[in-house]
Parts: C-alpha cells; sequence; structure tokens
C-alpha cells in the first residue's frame, strides 16, 4: 500500500467509527508509524509502506477505531515545551491547562527558587513545565493514584527536569509548605456527567482523573494551611464553576481573586494570594 492509500484508508475507517477529526488523525498516525513528520508527509506520497509499516498501522488504526485517545495511542502527547509519556493510568493534558502555566508563571515572575506544589499531578505535565519554563523553581507534585505517579516519574527521568513525586491524598490537607505557589487541575466532572463524555474521555481516561466531588474545595481550603505569607493559588475549575469558585476564595480570605478564560472563551482558571 502506498503512503496515499494508507491516509485514505485510515481516515475513511476512523470517520465511519465516529472520530471527531480521522483525517488528521490519520496523518498523525500514519506520519508516527514512517518516523516523518505530518508536514513532510507529501513529500513521501508515492512511497510504498513496508509489511511492517502496514502492520504497525493497522495495530494502531484498530486501537483508534475502538475509541481509544490518541495521545495513548502514540504514547505520547505534547504539553507545552515538553513530549510527555502518557497511558491510561493518566489524564491526557489538555490545550486548556496550559492556561494554568501561563498563570502560574506569571505569579512566579521574578522569584529566585520558588517552592511550588501541584496536586493531582497526573503525567507531571503542570509540575514538570512549571520547572521547565521557571529555571530554579523547586517543584513538588502529588497525586493519590501510584499508576499516575509512575507515569510522573517516568516523565521525571524523559524529561531530566528536577520534580520531586509524593503519594498524598488531597482530602487530608496539603504536605506543609510553606509553599510560594499551589497550583491544581483536580479531578471536576460530577458522576452525574460522566455519561455525556466523548467515549475517548468515558471509556478510556482514568476515572479518579476525572470524577471528583469536593476536590476543588479541599484544595483552596488546605492550601491556605500551607501557603507562604505572598503565596498564591492557582486551580483549573469546570467551565461554568468560576462564581462559586470566586466566592469561596473570597470567603476564605483570599486577595487578588479573578478568573482568567481558556483558548476557547471559557471560565477554566481561578487564582488568589494569601491575603
Ligand atoms: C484532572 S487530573 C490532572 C492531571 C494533571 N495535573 C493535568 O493537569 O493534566 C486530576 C489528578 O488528580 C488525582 N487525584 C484524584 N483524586 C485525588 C486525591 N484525593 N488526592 C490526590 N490526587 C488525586 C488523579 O489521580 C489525577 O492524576
Amino acid at each position: 500500500m502506498k503512503v496515499t492509500g494508507a491516509l485514505a484508508e485510515t481516515s475513511e475507517r476512523l470517520g465511519a467509527a465516529g472520530c471527531e477529526s480521522p483525517s488528521v488523525d490519520a496523518e498523525i498516525l500514519v506520519a508516527h508509524v514512517l518516523g516523518t513528520r505530518r508536514s513532510e508527509l507529501a513529500l513521501d506520497a508515492s512511497r510504498t509502506l513496508s509489511t511492517h509499516e502496514e502492520d504497525t498501522l493497522e495495530s494502531l488504526v484498530a486501537r483508534r477505531e475502538a475509541r481509544e485517545p490518541l495521545a495513548y495511542v502514540l504514547g505520547e502527547w505534547g504539553f507545552r515545551r515538553l513530549v510527555l509519556r502518557v497511558d491510561r493510568r493518566v489524564l491526557v493534558p489538555r490545550p486548556e491547562t496550559e492556561v494554568v502555566v501561563d498563570r502560574c508563571l506569571a505569579h512566579l515572575q521574578g522569584l529566585a527558587g520558588p517552592r511550588v506544589l501541584d496536586v493531582g499531578t497526573g503525567s507531571g505535565a503542570i509540575a514538570l513545565a512549571i520547572a521547565d519554563e521557571h529555571p530554579g523553581a523547586r517543584v513538588t507534585g502529588v497525586d493519590a493514584s501510584p499508576g499516575a505517579l509512575e507515569v510522573a516519574r517516568a516523565n521525571v527521568v524523559r524529561t531530566g527536569l528536577a520534580v520531586e513525586l509524593r503519594e498524598w491524598d488531597l482530602f487530608t490537607g496539603l504536605p506543609e509548605g510553606p509553599w510560594d505557589l499551589v497550583v491544581s487541575n483536580p479531578p471536576y466532572v460530577l458522576p452525574e456527567e460522566v455519561g455525556s463524555l466523548e467515549p475517548e474521555v468515558r471509556e478510556w481516561e482514568p476515572r479518579q482523573a476525572l470524577i471528583g466531588v469536593g476536590s476543588a474545595e479541599a484544595v483552596l481550603r488546605g492550601a491556605r494551611d500551607v501557603l507562604a505569607p505572598t503565596g498564591a493559588l492557582v486551580l483549573e475549575i469546570a467551565a461554568g464553576d468560576s462564581s462559586r469558585i470566586e466566592g469561596l476564595l473570597g470567603e476564605l480570605g483570599y486577595a487578588e481573586v479573578r478568573t482568567t478564560t481558556d483558548l476557547a472563551g471559557r471560565d477554566r482558571v481561578v487564582e488568589g494570594t494569601h491575603a
């Protein structure tokens, strides 16, 4: 089979399976198998795939047809300047979470060696991006899932960045500070919302990473006890939950409370400083 044929067939199969962007996924999968860039596929259009490449592509397409997230099929995913290992033990890092990192970096600006805590670190995406983009930051990531921490550990090794990892349940309070920044993208899908999610999320991503009742509240209460006097809290929240979370922050005495929208214009990141 030639590359053009592989692209057409893959795209058709993924479209029939209900994938949202079948031709983009097809290009990414074929490029991955050929070891080339998506942007360079046109140069290889008339190349014939080897039997090994055809077999590899078949196994990847079959997984994607079953609506396994593209990130798990590839085994890695880009987040900010990093490419991180991901599998079923962790949430796939989302573009909206890149905005969380922007807000964290804004708070850390000008601080030498700030202490940063990432609660529910998953793949380590937020913690590692901060360590990467604010050199000198002393970052700790905590998570209740031993499987997630294994993936985060692999990402520490892969990126060569210094992030300390600890198993920790956020409902027991937060690890002792003082922290200059506490950041969290806690699970915030309500149990009754799970049925309406895309199969990629509903069937494949860890429930522990998705469903959370009271996690955001636990983090913002816990952070109050461990933040440094001028420290900040940055929290990713469910779209539509900003006024409730802003209200809670105000009640708990946080100052400079504000919300930032994600790339789609939805309220997504709430922050405040320790008053
Ligand atoms: C929405 S995911 C965020 C993952 C990563 N920080 C990101 O932004 O891509 C939430 C994470 O919180 C972790 N988690 C869930 N319940 C927790 C708990 N009680 N204590 C600590 N971590 C928890 C999950 O294992 C998961 O890795």
